[in-house]
């Protein structure tokens, strides 16, 4: 395992140059680790499904290094794509369009649509903009097992994957915390696949018109299985009146992820994180804390209920996944 810190463009250079050779190599982007591999050939991209346990029929995003690449992958591109990548690019936000055939046909899990997005972490770019000398998509998922927590450290990454994948690249703690924001407009109406940081609110003022939710005739999204994100054990959510009640009985077993510090009055060493009830500021740490409490003599998590509103969507969406037993999925 190669990982230093802190980075610096020879490291940057090597990783694209192993992507290029058809290596996996983990890295930052503002919202979660990924686990990059070459779009364009399919042995490497084989290899993330693989290191992850994801099944093939499940699409992966490509990474593309600016929005004049959208045409390498896709075709037809709309007008509403133009305005979200002229507003929100390189930004959490992933579009889905029709994809143009013969391009990463590997990524694709046997849709006729690719997911494209631009990441704005700085070393992500920079990986993007050495890789193929810009012209090239990364195929990147999160950068854990399939269907576990996604990882916003380097050290996540490595407990995730271990030796499956030999170079992350580390750019700290991730800014956004929670997957980027899926809409697909690969057909007549635009419609939300995955709720991210990039709110509702903020794609309706950009486009001028509603985004809906998806219906049967939508593509497939592995994170729309109902239990995708989920710490190993079980987790409920509480509003907080029923924490409260929840708390005067609390056992050794249990850890509490809760938006209030930890009450005086709870004794004993029973694992509580509070985090901050501000969404960006708590979606930045959501995964972190999902991780920390999911530890060993923990059978169930008790997740405090956050408030509704465009702002928590895509908050809401993951605790309610992390929230529902695998044996839903
Ligand atoms: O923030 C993110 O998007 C991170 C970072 C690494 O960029 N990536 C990420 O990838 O969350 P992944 O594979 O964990 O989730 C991608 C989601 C999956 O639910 C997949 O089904 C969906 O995007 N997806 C990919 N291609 C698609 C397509 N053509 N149509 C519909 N959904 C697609
Ligand atoms: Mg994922």
């Amino acid at each position: 395992m190669s990982l230093q810190a802190p980075e610096n463009s020879a490291r940057i250079i090597e990783a694209a140059r192993r992507v290029e050779a058809g290596e996996l190599v983990a890295f930052p982007t503002e919202t979660v680790y990924g686990l990059g591999a070459d779009a364009a050939n399919p042995q490497a991209v084989a290899k993330i499904y693989a290191a992850k346990g994801r099944p093939r029929e499940h699409p992966l995003i490509v990474h593309i290094a600016d929005q004049s690449q959208l045409e390498r992958w896709a075709l037809a591109i709309p007008l509403p794509a133009i305005r979200l990548a002229q507003a929100l690019w390189p930004g959490p936000l992933t579009m889905v369009l029709k994809h143009r055939p013969g391009a990463a046909d590997a990524c694709l899990g046997g849709q006729d649509t690719i997911a494209l997005r631009c990441p704005a972490h700085p070393m992500a770019l920079a990986l993007l903009r050495a890789f193929r000398g810009g012209q090239g998509g990364i195929a990147a998922p999160s950068a854990n097992r399939f269907g576990r927590v996604s990882p916003t450290t380097a050290a996540h990454v490595r407990e995730e994957l271990g030796d499956s994948v030999t170079m992350v690249l580390d750019g700290g703690p991730c800014e956004v915390g929670i997957e980027s924001t899926i809409i697909d407009l690969s057909q007549r109406r635009p419609t939300l696949l995955r709720p991210g940081m990039i709110t509702r609110a903020m794609l309706e003022a950009i486009l001028g018109e509603p985004v809906g939710d998806p219906t049967d005739h939508s593509p497939r999204v592995s994170g729309s299985l109902l239990s995708h994100y989920a710490p190993s054990v079980p987790a409920r959510l509480l509003n907080a009146a029923a924490l409260d009640r929840a708390t005067a009985t609390l056992t050794r077993q249990d850890a509490v992820l809760s938006l209030r510090p930890r009450p005086p009055t709870l004794v004993g060493s029973i694992p509580w994180i509070a985090l901050t009830p501000e969404p960006r500021v708590y979606a930045r740490q959501l995964f972190a804390a999902l991780r920390a409490l999911d530890v060993e003599g923990v059978s169930q998590i008790l997740i405090e209920d956050v408030p509704g509103g465009s702002d928590w969507e895509g908050i809401r969406d993951r605790l309610q996944r992390a929230a529902t037993a695998p044996d839903k999925r």
